[in-house]
Formats: structure tokens, C-alpha cells, sequence
């Protein structure tokens, strides 16, 4: 040490922040809607887990969103949310490394949403692909409605509210966060704080997700009815697994098959370990293996992935949970307040400017 010189601050390792604060934040959310299947885990919850290891996290339930297409029918939304809340526990979300909270608990959401409303031209969000698209898709309800069209504005303040660095999403949702980034600039535009921007613009962290189909061979989502969930027990993976269609081209045992051209050989893809797989390829290329013992051999294989899953959530109370989500919400709405405060001061409004108000 040189003389009367203070002594060296230790290095700081990277790794070993000494407040999860200074992590880059990432925000993520799901719609309430109810037990969430293989789909889901892949696409986006497996990869939530892995980012609690580097990032200061914050990954919420957005049943205000479910409402924007089920407003006439509201009676499944409170069984939905704490499906999806045991299911995120389940997954490996962690309360100590998390927060995991409700949307509706969170009232700032709501406030945010309708600030950014008033900057958001109506032509962005009359252009957005989902649009149009589910108004076409979901015919048997009344979808032309001003929450439905607003549904990327409450979107972005979900986002903007916790000011993250990243937002993990698959590539059906990377058009909102592309529009939540418009719409923060815009904001900014107008409104800043001692030339400080409030909002800053989020990237979108591309969630790479496998094709994962359902039982029927299509896409896996709960409106086709070809899920295996993640709360699945083992007999139930397993009759699933035998209804799922396979090369048609092997329709007798004797037929050889291709599992690039089979929905199973899929599944083995995502799940089954390299010599599981190799097996798969042999046998069912030269016929060597039935339908029925090479799907034995994919439930197995599933079955291992969601037995850590399906502990978990038996280790789990329910009351346990919602306790979880609701001190979740209460520091949710902590971090909200600090940035509606700036919000708030910087847009002039009455709160802020009228003293003692
Ligand atoms: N729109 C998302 C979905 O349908 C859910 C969602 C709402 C969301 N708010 C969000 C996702 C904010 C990421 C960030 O899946
Ligand atoms: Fe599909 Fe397996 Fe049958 Fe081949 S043997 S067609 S991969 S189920």
C-alpha cells in the first residue's frame, strides 16, 4: 500500500453483484390461461428459469389481459390465475430470486396504460398482425371493443412500468414489444425529466423455442385441444402419447417410417437423450421398432422432464403460493411507484406540480 494511501477496494467479480439491482432487468408475463402445457414451458417458462440466474427478474400473470377476449365471461380468470401461479412455481420460478406477481394487484399498470393511450395514434395499434388476425380467428365473440384494440398499450405499460433492459419473448409477441418501444419514444418525445428519458426503450430477448407439437401433430396450443400439460400425471402423458399421429407413411409395422416426417420423432427431438434418439432414427428407418414401443419410449422420456416439475408442485400449498404472488405484487407495485413518480413529474401532472395535492 503506498504510505497514507486508502486501501484498495477487493475486485468486484462480475458474477457476484452485490445488489441484484445493478443486473440488467428483464420483465415477462403470461395470460391466466390455466394449466399451462409443454408448449408453454419450452417457449417460454424453462427459459424464465435459466434467466433468474443473471438478471434482476420480474415475471407476472397479466389477467387484465384476459380479459381483453373473455370480458363475457369472467368466471374462470381467478382458477386460471392460480393454475398458472402454481405452474410457474412449479417450473422453477423463485420467489428469491424473483418477483412474481398479479397484473390487477399492481393498480399503476392500469394508470400507465391509460397515460400512454393518450400519445398512441390509433393507426399503430389498427396495425398491429395479432389484430386483425384474432378478430378473424375467434368469430364467436365481439372483439371490435376498445380494450381489445388497446390491448398492446396496457402491454407496453406492463413493460415500461419496471424499466427493463430485455423482455424474453417468443416471435408471436415481438411485434408488441417492437410497437412498446414506439411508444416509449414517443413518450419520451414529449416528456423528460431534466433531459432525462423516463421510459427507455426495452429489446426484446428472443425466446428459441423448439416445434413442439400436440397430439394431433399441429402446433401445440390449448385452443386446438392436442396439449399434454406440464401437471400431466405419468398414465395420462402416456395415453396421450398413444392417440399421437405418426408418419403416415408407416401404417402398417412392417412400413418404414421417417421421425423427421412424424410428430413423435418431434417430441424425441426436443426430449429424449442422443441414444434414446439414435434408436429412434434405426428402428423406425428400417422398421425395426413399432409406433407403440418408440412412443413408450417418448413418454419416458417426458415423463423425466416433468417428474422435477410435478414435485415441486406437490411440495406447494396453495395458500403458500398466493402468498408468494401477493408480497410479489406488493414489491411489484414498489418499483411501479418509483417509476409513475418520475412519469407523473415528468408529464406536469397535478400530483406533482400542485403542492400539498
Ligand atoms: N401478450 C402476452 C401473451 O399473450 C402476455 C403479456 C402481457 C406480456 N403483458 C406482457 C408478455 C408484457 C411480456 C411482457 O403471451
Ligand atoms: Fe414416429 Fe416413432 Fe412411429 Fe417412426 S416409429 S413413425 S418416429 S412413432
Amino acid at each position: 500500500m503506498r504510505p497514507g494511501g486508502r486501501r484498495q477496494e477487493p475486485i468486484r467479480i462480475m458474477s457476484q453483484h452485490p445488489n441484484p439491482q445493478q443486473r440488467p432487468r428483464v420483465l415477462s408475463g403470461m395470460r391466466p390461461t390455466g394449466k399451462l402445457h409443454l408448449g408453454n414451458y419450452m417457449g417460454a417458462l424453462a427459459n424464465w428459469v435459466k434467466l433468474q440466474a443473471q438478471y434482476d427478474c420480474y415475471f407476472f400473470i397479466a389477467d387484465w389481459h384476459a380479459l381483453t377476449t373473455d370480458y363475457a365471461d369472467t368466471t374462470k380468470v381467478t382458477d386460471n390465475i392460480k393454475e398458472v401461479l402454481l405452474d410457474y412455481l412449479a417450473a422453477g420460478l423463485d420467489a428469491e430470486k424473483s418477483v412474481i406477481f398479479l397484473q390487477s394487484r399492481v393498480p399503476q399498470h392500469a394508470e400507465l396504460a391509460l397515460l400512454l393511450g393518450m400519445s398512441t395514434p390509433l393507426g399503430w395499434l389498427e396495425r398491429v398482425p395479432s389484430y386483425k388476425e384474432m378478430q378473424e380467428n375467434l368469430t364467436s365473440r365481439d372483439l371490435t371493443t376498445y380494450g381489445f384494440l388497446g390491448y398492446p398499450v396496457l402491454m407496453s405499460a406492463d413493460i415500461l412500468l419496471y424499466q427493463p433492459d430485455f423482455v424474453p419473448v417468443g416471435q408471436d409477441q415481438q411485434a408488441h414489444v417492437e410497437l412498446t418501444r414506439e411508444i416509449a419514444r414517443r413518450f419520451n418525445q414529449f416528456y423528460s425529466l431534466d433531459g432525462r428519458e423516463v421510459l427507455p426503450e426495452p429489446k426484446s430477448l428472443l425466446t428459441p423455442s423448439p416445434k413442439l407439437p400436440g397430439t394431433d401433430g399441429r402446433k401445440m396450443s390449448k385452443s386446438y385441444g392436442n396439449t399434454i400439460l406440464i401437471s400431466d400425471p405419468e398414465p395420462e402423458v402416456r395415453k396421450k402419447l398413444k392417440t399421437m399421429v405418426t408418419d403416415p407413411a408407416r401404417i402398417r409395422r412392417t412400413d418404414k417410417g421417417d421421425p423427421d416426417k412424424c410428430p413423435v420423432g418431434d417430441l424425441h427431438k426436443v426430449f429424449s437423450t442422443p441414444e434414446t434418439l439414435a434408436k429412434v432414427y434405426d428402428g423406425c428407418r428400417s422398421a425395426g421398432i413399432g409406433c407403440i414401443e418408440c412412443k413408450g419410449w417418448a413418454a419416458d422420456s417426458l415423463v423425466q422432464v416433468l417428474a422435477p416439475i410435478q414435485e415441486r408442485r406437490a411440495a406447494i400449498t396453495e395458500p403458500q403460493a398466493l402468498e408468494i404472488m401477493n408480497e410479489g405484487s406488493r414489491r411489484a407495485g414498489m418499483r411501479a411507484e418509483q417509476t409513475m413518480t418520475e412519469v407523473r413529474e415528468a408529464m406536469k401532472m397535478p400530483l406533482t406540480t400542485v403542492k400539498g395535492a
